[in-house]
């Protein structure tokens, strides 16, 4: 990892390459644009920035040769230390124009590592990080010695390693790995029975997803009045952060903040990307916030549902759990807004307001809250006490409100779906002694 202090600022020129050939949603500006942020997400002081036009990749450097000799004067000029190059590089590339360039360079794929790397906070994001790094350092280990030697201090490599050291390196990444896994199965089976036991907990839980910068956190923190880290810095959160909530009328939820989404994510950031979303998949809502003020919404919209879908939530956007919610209307010109306005106005799972000055947010409280009263019934159930299977599936499927005991028998309060009840009544379909009723 690249280590950053406060005092040793590194001076950093962002290249972003539109290669003429691929398909991109987002112009090259926004993509300019968003490659910066992603460098300030790490205190990189970014002092020149530009998008070239990359008529024909070269195997050796990516860039032209004339390119090259462009960038020289400008990285002497600036004092720069470091590229971060807005796309992939292979290992050969990369060592090539470190040494043509005399500075080194990291690609999008790196810098990405860097800034999960700062922000996990729980031990699984971080082992999780962890494990996505070791992967892309063993996949550049052939030719690419910067990451090793950086690890080391720069110590023990002084001529160039030689197989065997190829050897004994990749050796000691698949031993770590190897330990990495065995600490996060570890994790993630303390996780599920944390999960299982706040399922019990009888509370719905809506989940926060979005693109980066979107203001999830402001969202959250302003429904929960909580202090989550809100920062004008992309990805300023990555492990999912949990509160209570009662809404308008009374009814008790958990709010989950989740990571921001990115375009093009490394695909070795997937699995950390799935961790921190399992709880959105046990989610009962799904809020989706966007920034429509940001001209590129259409955009990251798509690229959210996308990772969502591939996270096995196929056509999400038609389920009634799931919420649009079009944030930062304090930005909106007054047509923009306007319009927003009527489209929101049109839909009940479609939310127009702002986490900032908190326009709106008590309507989407409500909307959250119909829609969990629609889903949910209230039944009372009294089960006698040897019907212990039962009573287990409760604690385990029903949001359980109060439970009542009494000498032979328990009268549980519930909240059940439609699914759940169906189920449910199949269970007790041959049980004669106990008795639901609807209220
Ligand atoms: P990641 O952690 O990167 O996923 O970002 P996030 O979606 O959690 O965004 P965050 O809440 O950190 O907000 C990003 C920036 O947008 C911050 O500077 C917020 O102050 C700002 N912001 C969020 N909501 C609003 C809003 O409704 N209006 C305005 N004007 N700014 C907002």
């Amino acid at each position: 990892m690249i280590t950053i202090n406060a005092d040793n600022i590194i001076k950093t020129c962002v290249i972003s390459p539109q290669v003429l050939t691929d398909t991109h949603l987002l112009s090259p500006e926004s993509r300019l644009q968003e490659a910066q942020g992603l460098a300030l997400a790490i205190n990189l002081d970014v002092v020149y920035a530009e998008s070239v036009k990359i008529k024909e990749i070269k195997p050796a450097t990516f860039f032209s040769r004339g390119f090259i000799e462009r960038l020289r004067p400008l990285i002497a000029q600036y004092e720069i230390e470091l590229m971060v190059f807005d796309g992939k590089l292979s290992p050969i590339q990369q060592r090539n124009l470190e040494r043509e360039l005399k500075i080194k360079v990291i690609d999008r794929t790196a810098l990405i590592l860097e800034i999960f790397g700062e922000r996990a906070q729980t031990r699984e994001g971080a082992l999780q990080v962890e494990l996505a790094h070791l992967t892309y350092q063993r996949s550049r280990l052939v030719r690419s010695w910067t990451h090793l030697e950086r690890q080391r201090g720069g110590a023990g490599f002084l001529g160039g390693p030689g197989e065997t050291q190829i050897e004994l390196d990749r050796r000691l990444i698949d031993d770590k790995i190897v330990r990495i896994k065995k600490d996060l199965e570890k994790v993630k089976q303390t996780r599920a029975i944390q999960r299982s036991a706040r399922r019990k907990i009888p509370y719905p839980v809506v989940a926060l997803v979005g693109y980066t910068n979107a203001g999830k956190s402001t969202l959250f923190n302003r429904l929960t009045q909580s202090n989550v880290m809100a920062a004008d810095m992309l990805f300023a959160t990555l492990d999912p952060t949990m509160r209570k909530v009662t809404l308008p009328a009374g009814m008790e939820v958990i709010f989950s903040d989740t990571v921001g989404f990115i375009s093009d994510l490394p695909h070795e950031l997937v699995m950390a990307f799935r961790a921190t979303l399992e709880e959105v998949l046990a989610a009962d809502i799904i809020l989706h916030v966007r920034d429509v003020s940001n001209p590129n919404h259409a955009a990251q919209r798509k690229d959210v549902l996308d990772v969502l879908e591939n996270l096995g939530l196929a056509e999400i956007k038609h389920a009634d759990n799931y919420f649009e919610v079009f944030n930062k209307a304090d930005l909106l010109e007054k047509s923009e807004y306007q319009h927003w306005l009527e489209k929101t106005q049109r839909h009940t799972r479609q939310i127009l307001l702002s986490a900032a000055n908190g326009d709106g947010c008590q309507k989407l409280l409500q909307a959250i809250e119909e829609q969990l009263n629609q889903k949910n019934e209230r039944y009372d159930i009294v089960l006698p006490l040897y019907e212990g299977k039962i009573a287990a599936w409760l604690h385990e499927n029903a949001q359980i409100e109060h439970i009542e005991n009494q000498e032979n028998e328990n009268i549980y309060t519930v909240r059940l779906g439609n699914d759940q009840f169906s189920r449910l009544q199949h269970m007790t379909h041959d049980v004669e002694d106990i008795r639901i009723r609807k209220i």
